[in-house]
């Protein structure tokens, strides 16, 4: 038993006196002695485009204020779903700068330009519209000369890839956020999920 060992029991302790909580953190457990979760936005696309994207130099992530500038009811609709708020249940306490949860709790963690610390890269928190559609300065190019859609790793023309993004962070352990996988990705077809 190590140093962080000591302190990830202390913490089951303290937050086992707060309703609820002892079951979430046995989940938290297993995944803080588990390998670290690959990049999603890799394992969704396949490492060959992927490396053959970010090398590019084209897809790198802007953050939603730029997604609002054109998309404002996508981007007021997404204020009210979960993933806008996925860093309050680590932002404050011990796990901010793990890498094992910012990998699925913020936007292109371990990808070059996206999220890297709170402190640094605080336009990156959560899980944001790149979270889901891959890094956006693409898109935004092809949008601003052709006024369509288009160039997104995982946009519309591509719902397979789309689906893997969810799969990737929604994995047997955190899969609690729906029961029909179908009718939830649909719902996001719309500016207000719900
Ligand atoms: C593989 C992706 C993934 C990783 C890694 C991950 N989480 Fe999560 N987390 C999720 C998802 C998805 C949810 C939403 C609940 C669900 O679907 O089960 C979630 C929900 C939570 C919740 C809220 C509990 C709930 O049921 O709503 C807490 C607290 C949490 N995570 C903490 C952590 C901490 C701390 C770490 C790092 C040790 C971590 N997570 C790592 C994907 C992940
Ligand atoms: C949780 C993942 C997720 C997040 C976060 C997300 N989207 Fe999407 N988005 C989807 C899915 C799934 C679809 C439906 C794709 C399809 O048609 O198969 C979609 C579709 C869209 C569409 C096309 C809808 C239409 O009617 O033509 C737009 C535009 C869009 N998203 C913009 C955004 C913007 C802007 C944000 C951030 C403010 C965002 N999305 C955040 C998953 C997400
Ligand atoms: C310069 C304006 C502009 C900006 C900025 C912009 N978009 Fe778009 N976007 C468009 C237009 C135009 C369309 C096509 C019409 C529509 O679906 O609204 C579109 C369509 C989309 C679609 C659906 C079609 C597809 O290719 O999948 C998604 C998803 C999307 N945008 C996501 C985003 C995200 C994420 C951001 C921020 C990184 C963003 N957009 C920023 C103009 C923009
Ligand atoms: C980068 C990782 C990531 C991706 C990609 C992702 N999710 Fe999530 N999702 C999360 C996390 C983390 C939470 C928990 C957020 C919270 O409770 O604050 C969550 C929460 C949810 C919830 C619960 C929302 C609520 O209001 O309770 C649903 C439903 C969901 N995700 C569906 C999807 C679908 C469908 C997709 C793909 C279109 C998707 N997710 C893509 C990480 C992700």
């Amino acid at each position: 038993m190590n140093f962080r060992h000591l302190t990830a029991v202390f913490t089951v302790l303290c937050l086992c006196t707060a309703d609820g909580w002892c079951s979430e953190n046995a989940r938290v457990m297993d995944e803080l002695n588990s390998p670290l979760t690959p990049n999603p936005l890799k394992s969704a696309i396949g490492e060959a485009l992927y490396n053959e994207a970010i090398a590019s130099g084209e897809y790198r992530y802007t953050g939603n204020d730029k997604c609002r500038l054109c998309h404002r009811d996508f981007f007021i609709g997404r204020k009210h779903d979960q993933h806008d708020h996925s860093m309050d249940y680590i932002s404050s306490g011990e796990f901010k700068n793990n890498p094992r949860c910012l990998v699925c709790h913020s936007t292109g963690y371990g990808t070059p330009s996206g999220f890297v610390l709170l402190e640094k890269t605080p336009r990156l928190s959560n899980v944001q519209c790149e979270g889901c559609h891959g890094p956006g300065s693409n898109h935004i190019k092809v949008a601003s000369l052709k006024k369509t859609g288009g160039g997104l790793l995982a946009g519309e023309d591509n719902p397979e890839r789309l689906k893997k993004m969810c799969k990737v962070c929604h994995t047997s352990r955190w899969n609690r956020s729906y029961n029909d996988f179908e009718s939830a990705y649909s719902k996001y077809k719309k500016a207000v999920p719900k």
